[in-house]
């Protein structure tokens, strides 16, 4: 009934043992060995050496006490002792492995057990995203989004490059749908479920379904302050124009400050008109500003297109929309949900590095975030420069292939679990998988990522047919969108806008 993989020679330690391999094993496998004192113990080989005879090092997992407890064996093995391939339940148990909940594939090399994450976990604890570039963190991301919609959990998508609006169609390619099956799975789109936000508009981004818009009503000093750098005298001018207005009108709009401001006799006017004006023709500010309650709805995704977006506007757009939902979530008027941040080094980098208006709000969404029920997943292919304080909240941690030695030694540092073993694992890491850490997991274990149900749309490939249907959205999108909208936005929004 137990396979016999092979039997217990030269040094015995604590925390390792050695075996000749009587029958195939590979790296990573699963292997349990009898101990008077405590029953089965579980291990994991974690080399093979081809001399003479073939010898395996297995690190040794533990076993679970009668409390459930991963408990280490007291005593080492004796020389002899046969090593048998680990089984599914013994496996699983000892990890502590669910059985159901937020699927992320199988563990590696193990097709029979699959690999669960608690939905509360993930967007009450924060989740992060860590590799280097193209080894498949948005592809990751995308299944974590397909299981959350499933469950129907709310999503709000900062997507930088535009590449989470292909969950709205089925998975084409040929290659991932023939191992499906293997998941358990079926090609599935989310159009239904997504809505898709242009903060630009409908000519530059014809494919979303709706316009993003911030509310231009009304700006205070302090948000204008945030939003560009002042001097004492340029705050000075900007303060009394304000107060003038107010006292003046009840509502007043980003054209009321550029008329006051300009009737200023300071000669430090001419940089605030520069800067209201730059903000003003990014078509942003809007009277009917998109409400949060829209953007975090039970059972939707709300992706934040932001391609074609200035740097410092995304930061901006990030900004606001964080302040709003932290804001929101705290007096509960939005369901919890998770705030999914792509490249999330351009939002919240590490000091020392680049500046983001959003820096501080993320800090305070990572280490409040969770009282409120707003998870964060933070997705980076530069951890060195994502700001430590923002990863270290971060309960369950997706590592995927990591080379550069500044992010490696970044990971190490900010997470507990690295050890040297493994900053040489995720080296090696093939595509597709993921070294995965979480609370609810007793140990750091390897995991064959599940193929998407729906299409990736960091895919190099021209997808022709998504495409073309795009295309004739667009025609229709363009007859709604109103001629303001139109008018001369495309330039002046690929323009930089602050400097
Ligand atoms: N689990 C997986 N199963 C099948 N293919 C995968 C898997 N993970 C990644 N890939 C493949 O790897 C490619 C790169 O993945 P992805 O676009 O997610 O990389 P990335 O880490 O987000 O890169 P970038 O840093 O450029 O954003 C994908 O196009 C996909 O084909
Ligand atoms: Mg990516």
């Amino acid at each position: 009934m137990y396979k016999l993989v092979g039997t217990i020679t030269g040094e015995v330690g604590l925390h390792e043992f050695d075996f000749i391999v009587a029958d195939e094993v590979r790296r990573n496998e699963y292997v349990k060995v009898w101990n008077e004192a405590d029953g089965w113990i579980l291990g994991r080989v974690v080399s093979i050496v081809e001399a003479e005879k073939k010898t395996a090092t297995a690190e040794i997992i533990g076993y679970k006490d009668e409390r459930g407890f991963l408990m280490q064996p007291k005593n080492t093995f004796s020389r002899d002792v046969k090593v048998f391939k680990a089984d599914q339940t013994f496996i699983m148990d000892t990890l502590g492995l669910k059985s159901a909940g937020i699927n992320l594939g199988m563990l590696e090399g193990r097709g029979d057990i699959p690999v669960y994450l608690r939905k509360e976990e993930l967007i009450q604890k924060h989740c992060s995203i860590l590799a280097k570039t193209g080894s498949g963190k948005s592809y990751t991301a995308g299944v974590l989004i397909e299981e959350l919609l499933e469950k129907n959990a709310p999503l709000l998508i900062i997507d930088p490059h535009g590449e989470y609006i292909t969950l709205k169609y089925e998975n084409r390619s040929e290659e991932e749908r023939k191992q499906m099956e293997k998941f358990g799975i079926s090609p599935k789109g989310y159009a239904t479920k997504v809505v898709v936000y242009t903060p630009a508009n409908f000519s530059i981004n014809p494919a979303a379904d709706k316009l993003f818009r911030i509310d231009g009503i009304n700006l205070s000093v302090n948000e204008l302050y945030d939003l560009f750098p002042l001097s004492d005298a340029q705050l000075g001018v900007l303060y009394q124009s304000i107060n003038e207005i107010k006292a003046e009108k009840e509502f007043y709009t980003i054209e009321d400050i550029i008329k006051k401001v300009s009737e200023s006799k300071s000669s430090a006017k001419w940089r605030i008109i520069h800067f209201l004006e730059k903000i003003r023709e990014t078509g942003i500010l809007s009277d009917s500003p998109t409400r949060i309650e829209d953007l975090v709805k039970v059972g939707e995704a709300s992706i934040i297109d932001m391609k074609g977006a200035e740097p410092k506007l995304q930061q901006l757009i990030v900004y606001r929309i964080c302040k709003e939902v932290f804001e929101s979530r705290k007096m509960g008027k939005i369901p919890p949900f998770m705030l999914v941040i792509e490249e999330a080094h351009n939002f919240c980098p590490e000091r020392g590095f680049e500046k983001a208006i959003s820096s501080n709000i993320l800090r305070t969404i990572a280490s409040e975030g969770r009282k409120f029920g707003l998870g964060l997943l933070v997705i980076s292919q530069r951890p060195a420069r994502v700001d430590k304080n923002v990863i270290s909240q971060c309960n369950t941690q997706i590592i995927l292939r990591v080379t550069n030695p500044n992010d490696i030694r970044a990971l190490s540092r900010g997470l507990e679990f690295m050890s040297s073993e493994m900053e040489e694992e995720i080296k090696r890491i093939p595509q597709g998988v993921a070294l995965l850490s979480s609370p609810s997991i007793e140990m750091p274990i390897l995991v064959d990522v599940r193929v998407r149900r729906s299409e990736h749309g960091g895919r190099a490939v021209a997808m022709e047919g998504v495409e073309r249907k795009e295309k004739i959205e667009v025609e229709s999108k363009k007859k709604e969108c109103n001629a303001r909208e139109e008018v001369g936005r495309r330039s002046m929004f690929a323009r930089l806008l602050f400097e």
